[in-house]
């Protein structure tokens, strides 16, 4: 079991706005760790500096064994990191079955590529279905599939994700909650940025609280979630 991901003590700005100050957190190999906080916490800038998006001004990141601080995104994604972003990006215009593939473009992925799309079936069987379909055509909850679907179709070191509850029926929050569970019952390492601290706390080995640009709280998802400040702050008790 090694480390996946070491994010050492950064600081992240937007223009001359900081965002981010000394953020630091690690992820071992196998671990869900959850990233919980209020709106403009700071949740979204810290994937996206670890995707290679954003560059820290002070600190590093270490992926895989790598220094890849101020790396582009691209060569960090090839080193193992799917990161699904906000909103589900997909290609709109591009049907099911053509937008995994395009997930699938590093050597290894393609190497893999029938063997990982047939456990992705596996797992979202609705996909298999609508592999001809176009995807800008599929409901809020089976794009959100797609999505993750497409970050697997990498086969990541680290597969991390921005919300993907948002905007979505609590049934399918449900179902894309225990789609997580079960990835990370078959080892895949995770990284969740989730608004529903419930849920995000009790899929987690681990959670990080950030507020304001600052990790104020670490620990395991069990013992966060039975803590006085967080019940308080974020489950409304
Ligand atoms: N492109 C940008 N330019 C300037 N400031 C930004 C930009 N994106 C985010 N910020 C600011 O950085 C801070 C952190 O934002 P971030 O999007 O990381 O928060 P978040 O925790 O993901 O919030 P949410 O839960 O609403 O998604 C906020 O104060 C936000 O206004
Ligand atoms: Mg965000």
């Amino acid at each position: 079991m090694g480390r996946v991901l070491e994010v050492d003590d950064i600081d992240v700005y937007y223009g001359e706005l900081q965002a981010l100050w000394e953020v630091s957190l690690h992820i071992e190999e196998g671990e869900f760790i959850s990233l919980v906080g209020s709106n403009g916490a700071g949740k979204t800038t810290t994937l996206r500096t670890i995707s290679g998006i954003l560059t820290p001004r002070r600190g590093k990141i270490i992926f895989a064994g790598k220094d890849v601080t101020g790396w582009p995104p691209h060569r960090i994604a090839q080193e193992g990191l799917a990161h699904i972003p906000e909103g589900r990006q997909l290609f709109p215009r591009l049907t099911v079955l053509e937008n995994l593939k395009m997930g699938a473009y590093t050597p290894k992925a393609r190497e893999h590529f029938d063997e990982t799309l047939e456990f992705v079936f596996t797992l979202f069987p609705r996909l298999k279905e609508r592999r001809d379909q176009i995807a800008g055509t599929m409901s809020g909850g089976e794009r959100q599939m797609l999505a993750i679907a497409r970050g697997l179709m990498l086969r990541p070191k680290l597969l991390m994700l921005d919300e993907p509850s948002l905007g979505l029926a609590p049934k399918l929050v449900q179902r894309v909650m225990d789609t997580l569970r079960r990835l990370h019952e078959e080892g895949l390492t995770i990284l969740l940025v989730e608004q529903n601290v419930r849920y995000a706390l009790e899929l987690a080995d681990r959670g990080y609280v950030l507020e304001t640009g600052r990790v104020v709280m670490e620990g395991g998802g069990r013992e966060l979630l039975e803590d006085p400040r967080i019940k308080k702050a974020y489950l409304g008790l």
